[in-house]
């Protein structure tokens, strides 16, 4: 007999996460006593610094237990408004900022507030597995832009222009990529930029792997080029720079009248992020910030080693990322071949294929726009990407 709950369309097509999907999987297994090595969350390992945790702890004692204004309370929209001039050059308001229950949210705030039915919206290939989703809640269209490989990987005007049309309506630029870890140079992004205010686009730019570049790559917004302060959304948050994924706020930066717009959706949907979480944010991005600097230098020793232990598997390759904390992996020479019995079409049957007889789970790229790449997280410790590594490689040796 059919429920009586009758699921509305716009849940029916939604996916799920399949990031999120795969670290249930593997977290199954796990609780049935498998050693499993986990590549695919995309949160750093490291706990939450003790000054930041002391912080909520405090704010619970002061009875900051309440409603706060629903956009954040002023405090945290003047830290960010200081974090944000050293991170993109541009001196913003607190009434352009809006503080939301993690930079998820805060997307979705700015593509129900931009993306009318119909609007398409460009997304360069790979993208985070959210973004396509969330646009399509906003009926929008999404326009997939694939980046010429002759580009060494870098999103250009060109590729944009290949797919762009008179429904384009926007961007969403995320750099550093989850997944792809590729930074955007200052230099496309200003041809890029010329390119949104020819065309009168609005650009989301998703900066919140921003403090996670290496390599002395140099990690630009967008918003700071002629013309695009009004024209941008600014994502950021502190869950991947201070380790806090778990206490949930993330923050928009825009002009005034989209913050208010975004504020009332917001007011009607979940008011204020956590209170307590609001003044941990504010400790995280007022307290001492050289934890930040550890956990870079440490994320980028054990990428160094990720890449290299990687480009010695046979069959698999991946370009040094310049950010965040992902390796994207190409496993096209692996396609049509036989594994344990399984013939490999995608990333896909390769990820099972580790998860089931290697006890290593890892994303395959299918939700990112490429089934012929994964992703791995290396926010785990050397030791585990060593072990997990050394798995995946034994299991395509036994081929
Ligand atoms: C590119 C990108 N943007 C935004 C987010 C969301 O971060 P938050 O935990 O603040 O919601 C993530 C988290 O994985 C991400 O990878």
């Amino acid at each position: 007999m059919q429920s009586p709950l009758k699921l509305a369309d716009r849940v029916r097509q939604l996916s799920p996460s399949p990031t999120m999907a795969v670290d249930s999987k593997a977290k199954a297994l796990v609780a049935q006593g498998r050693d499993v090595v986990n590549f695919g969350a995309g949160e750093p390992d490291f706990d939450t610094p003790e000054h930041i945790r002391r912080a909520a702890c405090e704010a619970i004692e002061h009875g900051h237990t309440r409603y706060t204004a629903v956009g954040g309370i002023i405090a945290l929209k003047n830290a960010i408004c200081d974090r944000l001039a050293l991170d993109t050059g541009i001196k913003y308001t607190p009434d352009e900022i809006l503080v939301s229950v993690g930079a998820k949210h805060s997307l979705y705030n700015a593509i129900m507030a931009l993306v009318q039915p119909g609007d398409g919206v460009l997304l360069p290939v790979p993208y985070w597995v959210t973004y396509p989703e969330q646009i399509l809640l906003a009926e929008g269209v999404v326009q997939p832009v694939t980046i010429s490989p002759s580009h060494h990987n870098e999103l250009t005007v060109e590729d944009l222009l290949v797919v762009a049309n008179d429904q384009t309506k926007g961007l969403i630029l995320n750099s550093p990529s989850n997944p792809s870890g590729a930074v955007i140079s200052p230099k496309s992004l200003e041809a890029i930029a010329k390119l949104a205010v020819e065309r009168d686009w609005f650009v989301i730019s998703d900066e919140i792997y921003g403090r996670l570049v290496y390599d002395g790559a140099e990690q630009a917004s967008i918003a700071r080029f002629p013309g695009m302060r009004e024209r941008t959304v600014v994502i950021n948050g502190v869950s991947k720079a201070y380790a806090m994924t778990g206490w949930r706020i993330g923050y928009a930066a825009a002009p005034k009248h989209l913050v208010a717009a975004m504020s009332n959706l917001q007011s009607q949907s979940t008011s204020n992020p956590t209170t307590i979480s609001q003044y941990a944010a504010l400790e995280a991005l007022t307290g001492p910030q050289e934890i930040v600097g550890e956990m870079h230098r440490e994320f980028d020793r054990r990428r160094r080693f990720a890449a290299s232990r990687v480009n010695t598997i046979a069959g698999l390759s991946v370009v040094s990322p310049k950010g965040a904390f992902y390796l994207w992996v190409n496993m096209s020479p692996w396609i049509g071949k036989t594994v344990h019995g399984r013939l490999i079409q995608t990333a896909d049957d390769l990820a099972l294929a580790w998860l089931e007889f290697a006890d290593v789970s890892v994303v395959p790229g299918t939700g990112f726009g490429m089934p012929e790449y994964f992703r791995i997280s290396y926010a785990t410790s050397l030791e585990r990407l060593s072990t997990g590594l050394d798995r995946m490689a034994q299991l395509l040796e036994q081929v």
